[in-house]
């Protein structure tokens, strides 16, 4: 198999974004994000992430990040496929399912309809998880300034943490599950030696 829309998952603080550029970087893919991957976007994560927002519902939450995602398909993601492109996106339709479905308690079944409406059904073909052990987050998140979600409370990240593994244990075909720990290239060479073994490969260079 050749996944060409690969997405990144995990919680605040567990390295994804670093991943994903260094990814996106050895397959020359495509590298983008939800939320704020398009100009669209970034004005709806102003209002997803504002710490100054305190009655937001969660309807209303899981909507707007259907929203972002709506034009981010539309207009980076399906675009750069239909072009023979490899997409690696830090985050995805996951995010949802895991913050606003297991954290904020919303139906997952129901986040899961709105948002193959949202996607027009384009869904990422693999998922890299990346999970550190609970300790190692906390002790990330207690050295940054917290948005919105980072300021949730360790419930509400303890049932996403919770939904994530439980996806991935539950889809294992679409998802790569690594700790990240280690040494950036450390946890990019583990990642890039699990997709090989999903028919990703790297060409030349750095794995
Ligand atoms: P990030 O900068 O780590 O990507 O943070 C994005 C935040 O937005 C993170 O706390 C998760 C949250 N989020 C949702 O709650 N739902 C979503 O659908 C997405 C994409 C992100």
């Amino acid at each position: 198999m050749s996944a060409s829309y690969i997405a990144f998952e995990g919680p605040e603080g567990s390295g994804k974004s670093t991943q994903a550029a260094r990814l996106a970087d050895a397959l020359s893919a495509i590298l983008t994000r939800e939320t704020g991957g398009t100009a669209i976007g970034a004005r709806l994560r102003e209002i997803l992430h504002d710490t100054t927002v305190h009655d937001m519902s969660p309807r209303a939450e899981a909507l707007i990040a259907a929203a972002d995602r709506a034009q981010h398909l539309d207009e980076i993601v399906r675009p750069a496929l239909a072009a023979g492109r490899t997409v690696v996106s830090d985050r995805s339709i996951y995010s949802t399912l895991a913050y606003q479905g297991f954290g904020r308690e919303l139906d997952v079944d129901e986040l899961r309809t709105i948002n193959a409406w949202a996607t027009g059904g384009t869904w990422p073909d693999l998922v890299v998880l990346i999970d550190p052990p609970d300790d190692v987050i906390a002790q990330r998140m207690s050295e940054r300034e917290l948005d919105r979600f980072e300021a949730a409370g360790a419930a509400f990240h303890d049932r996403v943490i919770a939904g994530f593994r439980t996806m991935a244990a539950g889809d294992p075909d679409r998802w790569i599950v690594v700790e990240g720990l280690g040494s950036i290239d450390e946890v990019g060479d583990d990642i890039a030696a699990r997709l090989a073994q999903r028919g990703v490969r790297i060409e030349g260079g750095r794995r």
